[in-house]
């Protein structure tokens, strides 16, 4: 996590700085801080929260960083925020990772007579520069001992105050990109969040070491070999960060589904035959595997559950799945006709990196299912697909959900054809999967009646979500959901599951929302609402059935929404709906919808 800005040129201004701060909020939003090299030294701003309380200065110089910070260490007070100076007051930091042996690495430089003033492992890596530079490296050189003398991921820049044209950066474990306009080079920890004038940009590999000035980047690796960065053009749509006419980005991206939803099946299905152009290489050997295992974290880990639900019984291939945090320590039977697939939507997360690295240890091969191309999962799978999902800025995802779990039932239908999932099946998938955006926007237009039902729901102390089926794992995402942005308690259960523990808690003070496909089972999870009826439960019923086909008695508030026969793209559909309830009783509970307390939306430490 932890956001990193930095620009160098002639005349930089401190408000660019912020706002590339502000674009980079989603990364953390505990503390922010920006140095500038002006002539009369490094100024030096901090706020506690979100960047927008840094000061507005009119103030200029040749080169600044800037950090959002996502608290670990300690607490996320304005003291403990970055940049933060060597002992000698020369250079000015700022980090995104962890050093793992700090603590250690505290103990050599205190014996040096170095001091201290805060508790972050930070604080360690300016005063490790000048202890190297004390004993006559140069700058380079010092930054080479250093990153050999840490442990753990890191991505830092800093400014050294002798050396007011340049920025300096160490990379090893957190992303980072270059980004070079006409006048002016930056540094950012994603390649959206450049201002319009970049029009090339490089991600930065690890273990490398960069001085970049305002016409040059200069890069070489641990050992002091000089290197070539490769830059590429920008293609990056403008709008990202305008909000037109939506209150919130997440209002905005679950809007935009219609589209992005249209944008990745755009040339996918041709002539009846599902084309995933990222797998060509790569798919028989996909079909014959032994066992396929899905992962990913949080939302993602959710749409990874649908996934792998529809590549067993569609794709008839044996699956299993398990959050990328436990796969990671696991030890499951994994060989070279095992194949991972990981779902990221940044492309960042670090227990997701983890993962791969160690299945792949154990020979198995890896399918990413991504948003963010040159992130570095993208860069570490053998093969994936693009969701095509653009950028997401509010920390809940939405729409990245909404095209993962597309992408995975294109996989899984495309594998099933194979492996003898019928062609009338087949067919009819295809044929449904297109109207999905129809079905969205029908949602979409039910969202006045969804925010009215969650005013009157806003004061519930707990929510059990239930479904059942490939609808318990949308019941899982939608009390994330509801928990992770109105912090209303919520648990995502099966309706099956509802008797042999949580009915214990079922009470007229609960409120339920209960996901009924008409096509799936629908009399056994008819019978789960009875069983919190008859205990007083209130019902939010989501359900494909129309108000006519379904008796008044069993729901308090119907959301009713036209579906196909699919239960997955039903699943994909009712998701939309449990989107905009979330965003209604977070906006009723006057909660900062995009930025959540405590999360940020690219976790990048473990
Ligand atoms: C964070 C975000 C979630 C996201 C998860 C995985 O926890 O708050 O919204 O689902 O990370 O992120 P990824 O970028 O790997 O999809």
């Amino acid at each position: 996590m932890c956001g990193i800005f930095g620009s160098v040129a002639d005349k930089v201004e401190y408000n660019t700085i912020k706002q590339g701060l502000k674009n980079l909020a989603y990364r953390g939003y505990d503390s922010a801080g920006i140095a500038v090299a002006t002539n009369g030294g490094v100024v030096i701003e901090r706020t506690e929260g979100h960047p927008k309380f840094l000061p507005d200065l009119g103030l200029t110089g040749t080169v600044a960083i800037g950090h959002n910070r996502w608290a670990t260490h300690s607490p996320p007070t304005k003291e403990n925020s970055h940049p933060y100076t060597s002992n000698d007051n020369k250079i000015s930091l700022v980090h995104n990772g962890i050093i793992e042996n700090y603590a250690e690495v505290r103990r050599f430089l205190e014996e040096k007579g170095f001091t201290f003033y805060s508790q972050t492992d930070t604080e360690v890596l300016p005063n490790l520069i000048q202890f190297y530079l004390s004993q006559g490296d140069n700058l380079q050189a010092a930054m080479r001992h250093t990153a050999k003398h840490v442990e753990g991921a890191f991505g830092v820049i800093f400014i050294h105050a002798d050396h007011p044209n340049q920025m300096n950066l160490m990379k090893l474990g957190s992303p980072m990109y270059v980004g070079r306009a006409d006048e002016a080079v930056y540094v950012c920890s994603d390649a959206y969040s450049f201002p319009e004038e970049v029009k090339t940009f490089s991600s930065i590999d690890d273990s490398k070491i960069l001085i970049i000035r305002k016409d040059s980047v200069d890069v070489q690796d641990l050992n002091g070999t000089k290197l070539t960065l490769i830059f590429e053009e920008k293609n990056i749509s403008a709008d990202t960060y305008c909000l037109g006419k939506h209150e919130h980005y997440m209002q905005k991206e679950i809007h935009e589904q219609f589209d992005y939803v249209v944008s990745a099946l755009a040339g996918r299905i041709r002539d009846a035959e599902i084309k995933l152009g990222g797998l060509e290489d790569c798919v028989e050997s996909f079909a014959e595997s032994k066992q396929v295992i899905f992962t990913g974290c949080g939302s993602a880990h959710n749409a990874a559950l649908v996934g792998a639900l529809a590549m067993e019984e569609v794709g008839r291939l044996m699956c299993r799945q398990m959050p990328a945090g436990e796969l990671k320590y696991t030890d499951l039977l994994v060989d070279d006709k095992t194949w991972l697939i990981t779902v990221s939507q940044s492309g960042e997360t670090a227990d997701v990196i983890g993962c791969i690295k160690n299945m792949r240890n154990k020979g198995a091969k890896v399918l990413g299912v991504v948003n963010t191309p040159n992130s570095t999962i993208y860069q570490m799978t053998d093969c994936g697909i693009h969701i095509r999902a653009g950028k997401e800025v509010s920390v809940a995802s939405t729409k990245a959900v909404t095209n993962q779990m597309l992408a995975m039932l294109l996989l899984a239908y495309k594998i099933g054809l194979e492996n003898g999932c019928s062609y009338r099946d087949y067919k009819a998938f295809l044929s449904e999967v297109q109207k999905l955006p129809y079905f969205i926007n029908k949602v979409i237009a039910q969202e006045q009646k969804i925010r009215d039902i969650c005013e009157h729901y806003k004061d519930s102390k707990t929510a059990f979500v239930i479904g059942r089926n490939v609808l318990e794992f949308i019941a899982k995402e939608t009390a994330l959901k509801v928990k992770e942005i109105s912090y209303i308690h919520a648990e995502g259960y099966s309706g099956s599951e509802l008797k042999h523990g949580p009915l214990a808690l079922i009470d007229d003070k609960i409120m339920n929302i209960c996901l009924l496909d008409k096509n799936f089972y629908p009399e056994k999870t008819m019978s789960n609402i009875e069983e919190i009826r008859a205990r007083g439960g209130k019902v939010i019923l989501i359900t494909n059935y129309t108000k006519q086909e379904v008796d008044n008695k069993i729901y308090d508030r119907l959301i009713s929404t036209e579906t196909g026969e699919n239960k997955f793209v039903t699943a994909m559909v009712f998701n939309v709906v449990g989107q905009l309830l979330s965003y209604h009783f977070a906006l009723h509970n006057g909660r900062d919808v995009d930025l959540p307390r405590n999360l940020a939306k690219s976790v990048t430490v473990e």
